[in-house]
């Protein structure tokens, strides 16, 4: 038998056999690859109103045909965005924070009207406002008459470092000194604000940590492919081969940023800037200096602390997250799909493919049209000129919503709330992550 389909694959004319081959793959990717994304969030007034504004959540999501595995995503959208996207030319405003550091605020308002809403965005780890992605979200908010502003942080993008100060992810004092000035300077205007990877682990943590500030003047946020989990998406990052490949890389950008900076090396400081310039990981690098840095005990408490995963209940901003199932920086069993499940004002949206701020769709990435800018510029434009006022209604809801659901029996006290359960093993996460997300 065999023998026998050996002996007929190998007389096929070899055209039949890329014509089988081409088959086989199409079936695999209309069968695997194509999915509709999943909304994690309560059933409520925010899904509902998600549900009818954001028509993109109703789609399927279609992986470049030829582009569908995770890290491939992650770097050809890298490679493919920086080719295809024009430069920007923003109006670079410097900022002085209260300490005498600086960062810049790069702004972008051609075309729109001088009182239309503010985005503020916050790059990754060492982007800055020419990073592809960047440009891709920018250029999807310009379509739709929306401003922004990208908040470049300090020792970036020719941002000069005036003080021995970097950033870290857990610490949101920066962005919280940012969104106060934009608001100061735009009194009456709606404010959204967006966090990508490393800069949604700032935003996450400053909406959850400074809830009311934020929620006094952010009217919605979106965060993009983050890792949720600090822990677990450093040990993903860390799997040989390809996975450790890109941590590698990230990691030697972060060494490049900091042996710019003289005024960062001293026997005065914790750190010892030739160990660091050593650093292989991020983890090692943030071993060695982030968590010096920013005085933690050590890098697991450094964090522990910046974790976001746990932080959800804390969150008053509406806010909708892209995360893709096989993000390599974070691994689908640290989504908080549970937590988003139970959530008020948190919606996790979680794509089957995408990789790390990938998600490239059709046969060849378009400049103008991309899954995570339509997202991005679809919910913006609803939430932010809301013609009827119908989110400022729903937000309203949302608050209710959030009360009936944290208290169980009406007119009681206030029920206490029993202790979170211990973590479940590797085994019932598995079982979790079969049942809830069908992929
Ligand atoms: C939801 O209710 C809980 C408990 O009453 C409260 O701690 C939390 O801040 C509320 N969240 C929002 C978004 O208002």
């Amino acid at each position: 038998m065999l023998s026998f389909l050996y002996t007929y694959l190998t007389n096929l004319p070899r055209w039949h056999l890329v014509a089988i081959v081409l088959v086989g793959y199409l079936v695999y990717y209309l069968m695997e690859v194509v999915k509709r994304p999943i909304l994690a969030v309560s059933d409520g007034p925010f899904k509902k109103y998600l549900r009818k504004h954001i028509p993109t959540l109703e789609h399927k999501f279609w992986p470049t045909f030829w582009c569908v595995e995770s890290r491939a995503q992650t770097v050809f959208a890298s490679i493919l965005r920086s080719n295809i996207m024009p430069a920007i030319e923003y109006r670079r405003q410097v900022l002085t924070l209260k300490d005498g550091g600086q960062v810049a605020l790069d702004w972008l308002e051609t075309g729109c009207d001088p009182e239309s809403p503010i985005i503020i965005i916050l790059p990754g780890l060492t982007g800055e406002s020419q990073a592809e992605y960047i440009k891709c979200l920018v250029t999807a908010a310009n379509r739709a008459g929306i401003r922004t502003v990208v908040f470049t942080n300090r020792g970036l993008g020719g941002v000069a470092l005036k003080t021995p100060r970097l950033y870290c992810a857990s610490n949101c004092e920066d962005l919280s000194e940012v969104v106060r000035h934009v608001r100061q300077a735009h009194p009456h205007v709606r404010m959204g604000v967006t966090g990508i990877s490393m800069g949604g682990l700032i935003l996450g943590n400053y909406l959850a940590r400074k809830s009311d500030e934020a929620k006094s003047i952010l009217t919605a946020a979106t965060i993009i492919s983050v890792p949720w989990d600090v822990h677990k998406g450093c040990a993903s990052i860390e799997q040989p081969i390809l996975n450790n490949l890109l941590g590698r890389h990230l990691a030697s950008s972060l060494c490049r940023t900091v042996s710019k900076y003289d005024i960062l090396r001293g026997e005065e400081f914790e750190w010892d800037m030739n160990q660091v310039l050593q650093s292989k990981t991020i983890k090692q690098f943030d071993s060695a200096f982030t968590s010096k840095h920013f005085g933690y005990k050590d890098v697991e408490s450094y964090y522990s602390d910046a974790t976001l995963h746990n932080k959800l209940h804390q969150i008053k901003v509406p806010l909708l997250c892209l995360s893709a199932a096989d993000d390599p920086f974070q691994p689908l069993d640290a989504i908080p799909v549970k937590a988003a499940a139970k959530s008020s004002h948190v919606a996790i949206l979680i794509t089957a493919r995408g990789g790390h701020i990938g998600f490239l769709e059709g046969w060849w990435p378009a400049n103008k049209d991309q899954y995570m800018g339509r997202l991005f510029s679809q919910y913006f434009a609803a939430t932010l000129f809301d013609p009827d006022n119908e989110f400022y209604r729903t937000m309203q809801l949302m608050m209710e919503h959030n009360l009936t659901a944290s208290t169980s029996v009406p007119g009681s006290p206030k029920v206490q709330t029993p202790p979170p359960p211990p973590s479940p093993p590797v085994a019932a996460a598995s079982a979790i992550r079969k049942k809830s997300i069908p992929f």
